[in-house]
């Protein structure tokens, strides 16, 4: 059964209907929504504290995906007034010396929020770098004490990818309650938050990984796939229902440019709605970032001056 939206979408540029196809869910306008939102609150925040918000992106050694999303967190910064300290570090470090770095960016008061560029360099443990990171900057929800509060269902930083992956869905107009939702992949920093948070909007999830038998039957039964995987072409418009909605997460970089996970041609035959790669999640991911961004500098800074200081974005207990 094909999957309709709810309402009709929040902004109507968000989708492009192609007479032939799926509906492209994209995030750019979506996020330009966001972040014209932002623009006078990172205004105010700066005339109040003589200073922007300032994100801190750790970058250690190189890696084609990882400088693309780069890229576009710090153009995105900018738009809004915010300032993007690259803090990059050579390929060759110890796991002791990021810590170190990362525990200087908790101390600095001028950095309200820190992200970890990923993959890390394999020999450095993913764990040892984020447990360092002070919660109150994690703004990619990704330490173990905002992974804590996103499980029980209470207040904190959302991992920014896993949140945009249902936000796009949501403001699109499509109603999440009741669904059968089936994620591929299972990583902290995207499929298991992205799972949770299908959970809280009421979704009957199934997650898939590289040990799942049936893959296949269980995106034919979803109407609802989000792919988190890495995989080019993982998803074919072969394995979809009818009238699904696709979230491709996936960021690859192949000869012919930047796909998801999903194969998209065959795809868009069959859904009613999918992200495209790039322009969907990716987009979407940044301005939440920001919005996180915002919200941590408010926490830390505006408790000063008023008696309730804004928390950072609340996700909703099922
Ligand atoms: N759009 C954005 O803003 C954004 C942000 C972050 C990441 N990404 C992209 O999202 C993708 C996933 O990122 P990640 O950090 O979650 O990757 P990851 O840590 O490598 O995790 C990949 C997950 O996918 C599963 N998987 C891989 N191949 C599979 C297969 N053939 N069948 C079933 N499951 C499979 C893995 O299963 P196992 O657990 O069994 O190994 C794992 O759980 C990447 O392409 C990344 O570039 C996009």
């Amino acid at each position: 059964m094909a999957t309709q939206p709810s309402a009709a979408p929040s902004t109507a540029e968000v989708t492009d209907r192609r007479h032939d196809g799926a509906r492209l869910l994209r995030g750019a306008p979506i996020a330009a929504e966001i972040r014209g939102r932002l623009s006078g609150e990172v205004s105010s925040f700066t005339e109040r504290h003589g200073f922007p918000p300032t994100l801190a992106v750790v970058l250690i050694g190189a890696d084609a995906p990882s400088a693309v999303y780069l890229h576009q967190i710090v153009r995105s910064c900018r738009s809004t007034g915010v300032t993007g300290r690259v803090v990059e570090i050579g390929a060759r470090v110890t796991t002791a010396v990021v810590r170190r770095r990362i525990q200087e960016l908790n101390r600095d008061p001028l950095v309200s929020g820190i992200i970890v560029q990923m993959p890390l360099p394999r020999r450095i443990p993913l764990r040892a770098v984020i447990e360092v990171i002070d919660p109150r900057k994690d703004i990619d929800g990704l330490q173990p004490e905002n992974a804590g509060l996103l499980t029980l269902g209470y207040e904190g930083f959302l991992p920014a990818t896993a949140q945009a992956a249902v936000e796009i869905v949501k403001r699109s107009g499509y109603r999440l309650e009741g669904l059968d939702a089936t994620v591929v992949g299972r990583s902290n920093v995207v499929g298991r938050p992205a799972s949770l948070l299908l959970q809280r909007e009421h979704c009957t999830v199934t997650m898939c990984h590289r040990r799942t038998r049936d893959l296949a039957g269980h995106v034919a039964r979803a109407d609802l796939v989000v792919v988190a995987a890495g995989s080019p072409g993982l998803i074919t418009g072969a394995m979809l229902k009818p009238g699904v909605i696709v979230v491709d997460v996936g960021i690859n970089v192949v000869a012919d440019g930047i796909v998801g996970d999903v194969h998209f041609d065959s795809a868009r035959q069959v859904a009613e709605a999918i992200t495209p790669v790039p322009g969907g999640v990716g987009p979407l991911t940044n301005a939440i970032l920001l919005e996180h961004l915002i919200a941590a500098a408010r926490a830390q800074h505006d408790d000063h001056h008023t008696s309730a200081p804004p928390r950072p974005p609340a996700a909703r207990a099922p």
